[in-house]
């Protein structure tokens, strides 16, 4: 097996053409050769939640993924959901909410909430519960963050309601 790997994929709405070790992580691809830091490095083992991506619409540990994989895929990191409506709802309501201490966990946090919101799975605080398991928060014991969600999945509701995306 060739030790590079020639992967194209469209990262945030833009295609990208890249030549990858064939053993790198799609985390290290993000943090290092393309300077997205906003997904974080936390366990590189799957457990914590703070690589979150979404990749082809659904979430992924991206720790757990080869770069090579990402070849043909739409990949969307924290830095591309805050661009969109539901990104911006959520940002603001983890402001006001109170939802960010030290931040680690937020970005991973806010991609799987935009998930969850996005599918109508943030209906109810043991929705969101389910919905963030995979997401560890040292930090804040929780209560704020699905605080932040349930109102982001308000607002998103009712922006609905009024016919706005
Ligand atoms: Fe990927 Fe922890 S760094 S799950
Ligand atoms: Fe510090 Fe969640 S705010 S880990």
């Amino acid at each position: 097996m060739s030790a590079n790997c020639d992967i194209a994929f469209a990262l945030n709405g833009v295609k990208r053409e890249l030549t990858v070790p064939a053993g790198m992580s799609a985390l290290e691809m993000l943090r290092e050769r393309l300077g997205l830091t906003g997904t974080k490095y936390g366990c590189g083992e799957g457990e914590c939640g703070a690589c979150t991506i979404l990749v082809d619409g659904a979430t992924v540990n991206a720790c757990l993924m080869f770069a090579a994989d990402c070849d043909g895929r739409e990949l969307v990191t924290i830095e591309g959901v805050v661009t969109r409506q539901a990104g911006e709802r959520l940002r603001d309501a983890f402001v006001a909410s109170g939802a960010v201490q030290c931040g680690f966990c937020t970005p991973g946090l806010m991609v799987q909430a935009s998930h969850l919101i996005e599918r109508d799975h943030a209906r109810d605080e043991a929705a969101i519960r389910r919905g963030i398991e995979g997401n560890l928060c040292r930090c804040t014991g929780y209560r704020k963050i699905i605080e932040a969600i349930a109102a982001a999945a308000d607002a998103a509701t009712q922006g609905t309601e009024h016919g706005r995306r």
